[in-house]
């Protein structure tokens, strides 16, 4: 996690470096800081707390003036969070500063060799011994710094994207990457770094991506040189053109990032599927799909590896392959997976999902998956990022950015993509009906308004928000393709609210959680009619026999559930594969009001970080 923030050219870097820090803060928040070059000499300031502290602090602390500079946003993992924790890291000497993203695994290690050898630690961090392990190098082999970076890189185990610089020869910044994102924006006389574009998207769209292992020295004025971090052969660089806009990457006058992302789900579901699905000529798209059905066709069975939220949608995708494809399928939580020595062959089709790209126990999981075989296709929103290079195939979900550390849009987005890949997938195995295709394809087509119907009720979920909002604990239960909506409920309301909440399916409430129903229990139940509608009106009369209060997420014109539900909230009817799209929705709307009216930091709930890539 953390977000780095880099720049090299002729224009001021403090503001540069600040307003990126801002765009990277879902990365890790606990702390921040930023080193500058202001002419004569390195300037450090950093703090515990977000970039707005860090700002304040630099107030009253430095000019800050300077073309150079290295900013950082912290998301701790060696070391609490505070200000001596905080990046940038100087060396012994003062000279060589540092900001990286990832862990030396190895730290504790090189550590005791440096103390031997005279150096000294003010911080608990690994990212200060590398610094010194490059100063070390430097001094000893007498060698620029670039090919310090690159034999002290060489002698670490773990993950690092960083960024460095000497003060003593500040027109050059040297970058490297391994396992955490890297991408250079290259301007005029000048270049960008940072974990992500979002921070140059306004001076320039040519980007170009580190990959695994690489290095660069960067110079201003001058150019960009890139080289493997093993054997040092130079590598030509590749440069893209960025999509993204600044529109997409603002709050555009919602109050948070995740209310906007919620309210942006009719256009994103649309997004992911334009081009794909051609309703009229019944035709299914996609290239990735497309170039490897054979791989899908002749496949054991699908391995779904993902975490968190993506590991939802894996859930909901289970149910569809299976009951539409007629295709095996198992998802696997990917930290679990890469650990258990799990049975992979080259017959097993594994389908990555990540939002961000760069979960780490996810692209471990691929790693493991390919070494074994099996085919690896990914399903990602953020392109370009790690693990859609990594794997032989895939989609973009095309959801656009995804800042609220919540994911809302994203589940929604790889829903839909997944259920084009398994009628896609049903289609050419001959296990649905044209009719039923025909039929899927029209309602997915219509999902978009739907959604859009259902984001009407949210005067309605606020005034429900409102009456539960100091609950300490919640149920959440669903049935079918609605249980992985129940777990996702679950999820958004502890992660932004840290009320404690459990998903459960409906019927397994009798085998133990039912323990936990009385009167101040709010317990919300998923009871979209199709399905198993009549058996999870049973739970809710159980649930009523023991005063829980409920909240029915219905189909609209539902009786039944009114007149037993505390409080029913209404989704437009569908087809029961396609319902999460709906009931997803109120359950968004619901956690996110509750976190607002409990005054939490929706966007930045404590401890958590969008792009989770330590495992
Ligand atoms: O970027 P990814 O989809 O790989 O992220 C996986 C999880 O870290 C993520 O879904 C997390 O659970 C979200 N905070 C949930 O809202």
């Amino acid at each position: 996690m953390c977000g780095i923030v880099g720049y090299i050219g002729h224009r001021d870097a403090f503001p540069i470096i600040i307003e990126g820090l801002k765009r990277l803060e879902y990365r890790g928040y606990d702390s921040a800081g930023i080193a500058l070059f202001d002419g004569t000499d390195l300037k450090v300031t950093k703090t515990k707390g977000k970039v707005v502290d860090l700002e304040d602090r630099i107030k009253n602390e430095i000019t800050t003036n300077g073309t150079l500079g290295i900013g950082h946003t912290r998301w701790a993992t060696h070391g609490v969070p505070n200000d001596v924790n905080a990046h940038p890291h100087y060396s012994n000497s003062g000279n060589l500063v540092i900001i990286h993203n990832g862990i030396i695994e190895n730290y504790e290690s090189l550590k005791k060799e440096l103390s031997k050898r005279g150096y000294t630690f003010k911080s608990d961090t690994d990212t200060e011994v590398l610094i010194n392990l490059i100063e070390d190098v430097k001094i000893k082999e007498n060698v620029k710094l670039g090919k310090a970076v690159q034999v002290a890189l060489n002698q670490v185990v773990g993950a690092y994207s960083i960024a460095v610089f000497d003060k003593n020869k500040p027109d050059e910044i040297v970058i490297a990457r391994l396992g955490s994102p890297l991408a250079v924006g290259i301007g005029e006389n000048e270049f960008f770094i940072a974990s992500d574009a979002s921070p140059f998207l306004e001076y320039t769209k040519n980007a170009i991506y580190l990959e695994d292992e690489e290095m660069a020295i960067i110079r201003a004025n001058k150019e960009i040189k890139i080289r493997k971090i093993k054997d040092d052969s130079l590598v030509d660089p590749y440069v893209q053109e960025l999509q993204m806009n600044l529109e997409q990457i603002e709050k555009g006058g919602y109050d948070h990032f995740m209310l906007k992302e919620i309210f942006e789900q009719p256009n994103a579901i649309k997004d992911t599927y334009r081009g794909r699905m051609l309703v009229k000529e019944g035709i299914i798209k996609m290239a990735g799909v497309d170039d490897n059905i054979e791989k899908f066709l002749n496949a054991n069975r699908v391995i779904i590896v993902a975490c968190g939220t993506s590991w939802h949608a894996g859930l909901v995708a289970e149910y569809i392959f299976e009951d539409l494809a007629r295709i095996p399928v198992e998802v696997e939580y990917a930290s679990e997976f890469r650990y258990r020595n799990p049975v992979i062959t080259n017959k097993d089709v594994v389908i990555a999902i990540s939002q961000s790209g760069e979960t780490a126990d996810t692209l471990a999981a691929i790693k493991l998956a390919k070494a074994n075989g099996a085919f690896v296709f990914g399903v990602c929103n953020v392109v370009g990022s790690s693990i859609a290079r990594e794997t032989h195939a895939g989609a973009y979900t095309h959801a656009g950015p995804e800042i609220g550390v919540a994911s809302t849009k994203a589940f929604t987005t790889q829903i839909t993509l997944l259920t084009l890949i398994a009628l896609k997938l049903a289609k050419v195995k001959g296990e649905i009906s044209n009719t039923n295709y025909r039929y899927h394809l029209q309602e997915l087509e219509l999902i978009p308004e739907k959604v859009q119907k259902a984001l009407e009720s949210d005067e309605h979920i606020k005034a429900v928000a409102s009456i539960y909002k100091d609950a300490r604990n919640c149920l959440y239960l669903g049935r079918g393709y609605n249980f992985p909506v129940a777990l996702e409920g679950a999820l958004k309301l502890k992660e932004i609210s840290y009320i404690h909440a459990e998903g459960y399916p409906a019927a397994e409430m009798k085998h133990g959680p039912i323990a936990l129903i009385d009167e101040n229990m709010p317990i919300v139940v998923i009871a979209t009619k199709k399905g198993h509608y009549e058996k999870v009106v049973s739970n809710i009369e159980e649930i009523k026999a023991r005063q829980g209060k409920i909240i029915g997420i219905v189909t609209e014109g539902d009786t039944n559930v009114k007149k037993l539900a505390d409080h029913v909230i209404e989704v437009p009817e569908t087809l029961e594969s396609l319902s999460p799209l709906l009931t997803t929705i109120p359950l968004q709307l619901l956690s996110y009001h509750i976190a607002v009216m409990l005054g939490k930091n929706v966007d930045q709930p404590r401890n958590l970080a969008k792009s989770v890539t330590v495992e």
